[in-house]
């Protein structure tokens, strides 16, 4: 039939009327069925023995049979019925393949009258198969690039069936980018081409998946089906995309070298090689690239030098990402560097002055002075200190500036140098500090007087001085410095009661050393007050002057004279010695008067010298001669007296002798003569006296001797007062007072 239509209009014609004759011709001698294919075996096609014009039974008599040629029994006469019955199933499309009509032609023999008859069976299609494709699965690969319109061929599909159950259409699924064109060929056959309809993008859709379905005219219609897989070529159409258009990171400044600080990452839609992206970094002049290390295949950026915020707070840097044909994308890196607290304050001693008067005025400034930190916010705050106790304080200024000045009065004589640290600290954490010294020297003031180490002094010499003798010393002391400190001794007045000074006495203006200048007698010169001074060097000089009472001491340089009664020059006794006789014991016989011109040795001591008879006389303590027993007349008898030490009592103004283990030497006429200090390595150790000295008790170690009772008594002697001043000199120092009793 397909061929049919494609004949022209005059043929068909032909074709038509040629038919027709055939059918005529059937009708006239030859026999003719339909039949389906695919029917039963045994179905029935006709009935042989009545187209025939035969009874059913002389058919069989007649010996009726099928005659074909070589070919296997399709057909097979039932010869009681006459009919004509199938003998296997039937496909057309085995017999006839595309041709159609599909007439079977065989002939049946009557051998009793050797009669052929022709039969013609049609076997008429049924739509027994669908169509197929020889492909069921195709594989198409288009460019990402191939503009719309473009075609591409596809398989075929071929239905072995004719007529309306042949292939009638193709279709395609509903998709956006392909259309289904199907051609006709001369042939006649239909041919299926895919139509690009709208433009492809593989990075959107990178593979097609298409359902071409080929359907005949049956009924019910029968198709197959072919599965299209296009894959879409990929063409570097993408450049590589940063994840960020910007990429900004913060990185201390102590961060070490080859540390990995950012990853940059650009990606590339496209694939394989137009997809390999590699990272550059773009060198340009300057330090930045120096610092940075861009690996180029996996974007790693590293230290290649230690950052320093103080050199630089940020880096930018650009960065290429290219795939592998070649597009690039640029991107930039800003990095901020972050101020780490490395560095320590920093001094600027502006000026400084290394002496200050110590009469300066509090408020004084001592420097100026500057900090400065290199690090930044709060890693650079600084707060300035100096110890406390310090007579110092730090006034702020503007800029970091710092002023040191003097909180108080300075004095050198308490503390002559400064060594005053400073400590600038920072604020980070943890912090750093950093000190400087300040030397200060603080400048003499003449602002001291020099001063004795008493109020006043007093100096004991012995009588019979030789000249020249050095009789005292005194010495000053001034805590001011050089010239200030330096100090010259003299009197402070010229004259002593009225008489030159200088006849009596000089002192060496460098050692403050006294020398007598005549040598003294007690009974003529007893003591001299005096004012030293002492002045220093300064300007203007400060002086300070002490009272010096000089002592000249009694020796025993007179012997007692016996004033009364005088010196029997014959041995008549003088009247009033005369006794009457009966004389009552204890009767006063007569005084005894004598003097003695030195005035400490000058206690006299009276006693028989001689008498006639032992215990008639006695002399008493009234220092008179008094009768002990009645005695007789005319008797001779003589006193004599003597000179010893007598045991004055001096007011002892700083010493009280208390009791110790013997009795207190309520007097101590002796002790004056201690002075040159006796050897205090020297003990003779005899006893121990208790000295009360300026309200403690002082242990002293004295000679048995020194007791009161046996002082008055016994002559000193320079054996005795050597005894004496073996004793430690402080044990015994005690001063006369004025009243010292003549
Ligand atoms: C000042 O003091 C500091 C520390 O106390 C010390 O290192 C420095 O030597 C001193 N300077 C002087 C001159 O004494
Ligand atoms: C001793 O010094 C005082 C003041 O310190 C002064 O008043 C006095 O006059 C001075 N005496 C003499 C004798 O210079």
């Amino acid at each position: 039939m397909a061929a049919l239509q494609k004949l022209p209009h005059c043929r068909k014609l032909v074709l038509l009327c040629f038919l027709l004759a055939t059918l005529w011709e059937a009708r006239a001698g030859q026999i003719r069925y339909s039949v389906p294919e695919e029917i039963d075996r045994g179905s029935f096609v006709g009935n042989i023995a009545k187209d025939l014009g035969l009874e059913p039974l002389a058919l069989a008599e007649r010996g009726v049979r099928i005659v074909s040629r070589g070919r296997t029994q399709l057909f097979a006469l039932n010869p009681r019925s006459g009919s004509l019955v199938t003998a296997s199933r039937i496909d057309r499309e085995e017999l006839c393949a595309q041709s159609a009509p599909c007439l079977l032609n065989f002939n049946i023999l009557l051998e009793d009258k050797l009669t052929i008859y022709s039969v013609e069976v049609e076997i008429t299609d049924i739509n027994d198969n669908a169509p197929r494709f020889g492909v069921e699965e195709l594989e198409l690969k288009i460019s990402e690039t191939t503009t719309p319109g473009f075609r591409i061929p596809l398989k075929n599909a071929h239905d072995a069936d004719v007529g309306e159950n042949a292939l009638q259409k193709y279709a395609l699924n509903l998709n956006d980018h392909f259309s289904l064109d199907v051609r006709s060929g001369v042939d006649g056959n239909k041919y299926p081409e895919l139509v690009l309809e709208r433009a492809l993008d593989r990075e959107e859709e990178a593979v097609h998946h298409l359902v071409l379905v080929a359907s005949d005219g049956g009924d019910p219609v029968l198709s197959g089906t072919s599965r299209i897989c296009v894959k879409v070529l990929d063409v570097n159409d993408n450049a590589p995309v940063f994840t960020q258009p910007e990429y900004r990171i913060s990185v201390p400044e102590n961060t070490p070298v080859d540390t990995r600080i950012l990853t940059v990452t650009a990606t590339d839609a496209d694939e394989g090689y137009n997809a390999q992206v590699a990272y550059f970094l773009e060198k340009s002049p300057g330090e930045t690239s120096e610092v940075f290390e861009l690996k180029s295949t996996s974007g790693d950026l590293t230290i290649i030098k230690d950052l320093d915020y103080e050199d630089a707070t940020f880096h930018e840097i650009d960065i290429e990402a290219q795939d592998g044909p070649g597009l690039l994308t640029r991107t930039k890196v800003i990095i901020t560097v972050l101020d780490v607290n490395d560095n320590a304050p920093e001094f600027y001693i502006t000026s400084a002055t290394s002496s200050v008067s110590e009469d300066s005025p509090p408020g004084t400034v001592i420097g100026l002075f500057n900090v400065h930190d290199r690090d930044s916010g709060q890693n650079a705050f600084i707060t300035c200190s100096l110890p406390e106790n310090l007579p110092f304080k730090l006034e702020k200024s503007v800029d970091n500036y710092y002023r040191l000045v003097t909180t108080r009065a300075l004095d050198r004589e308490q503390f002559s140098f400064y060594n005053i640290t400073l400590t600038a600290k920072d604020g980070g954490n943890p912090s750093l500090s950093t000190d400087a010294h300040v030397l200060l020297q603080v400048a003499d003031i003449n602002d001291n007087a020099p001063a004795f180490s008493r109020t006043s002094y007093s100096a004991y010499i012995p009588e019979n001085n030789p000249r020249g003798a050095s009789v005292f010393s005194v010495t000053a002391h001034d805590p001011d410095s050089n010239d200030n400190a330096h100090l010259t001794y003299s009197f402070a007045e010229d004259t002593v009661q009225g008489a030159p000074l200088s006849s009596y006495i000089s002192i060496n203006s460098d050692t403050g050393v006294l020398y007598a200048l005549r040598s003294f007698d007690y009974e003529q010169f007893r003591d001299l007050q005096l004012w030293v001074m002492a002045r220093d060097s300064g300007n203007p000089p400060l002086s300070s002057n002490v009272s010096l009472n000089l002592f000249v001491l009694d020796q025993n340089d007179n012997a007692p004279e016996i004033l009364y009664p005088a010196i029997p020059t014959e041995m008549v006794p003088p009247a009033e010695l005369a006794l009457k006789p009966k004389q009552s014991p204890r009767h006063l016989v007569t005084k005894v008067v004598a003097v003695d011109r030195d005035s400490q040795n000058a206690w006299l001591s009276y006693h028989l010298l001689k008498a006639s008879e032992p215990g008639l006389f006695k002399v008493g303590c009234t220092r008179a001669v008094r009768a002990h027993q009645r005695s007789p007349a005319g008797q001779r008898r003589q006193s004599s007296s003597q000179a010893g030490p007598r045991p004055r009592q001096p007011s002892l103004r700083h010493c009280h002798a208390t009791p110790g283990r013997q009795d207190p030497p309520t007097s101590w006429p002796i002790w004056a003569a201690s002075s040159p200090p006796p050897n205090p390595t020297i003990r003779t150790s005899l006893c121990t006296w208790w000295w009360r000295l300026g309200g403690s008790l002082r242990p002293g170690l004295c000679h048995r001797a020194a007791g009161a009772r046996l002082l008055a008594q016994v002559t000193p002697d320079a054996g005795f007062r050597r005894q004496l001043e073996a004793c430690p000199a402080r044990d015994f120092v005690a001063e006369w007072g004025a009243g010292f009793p003549g």
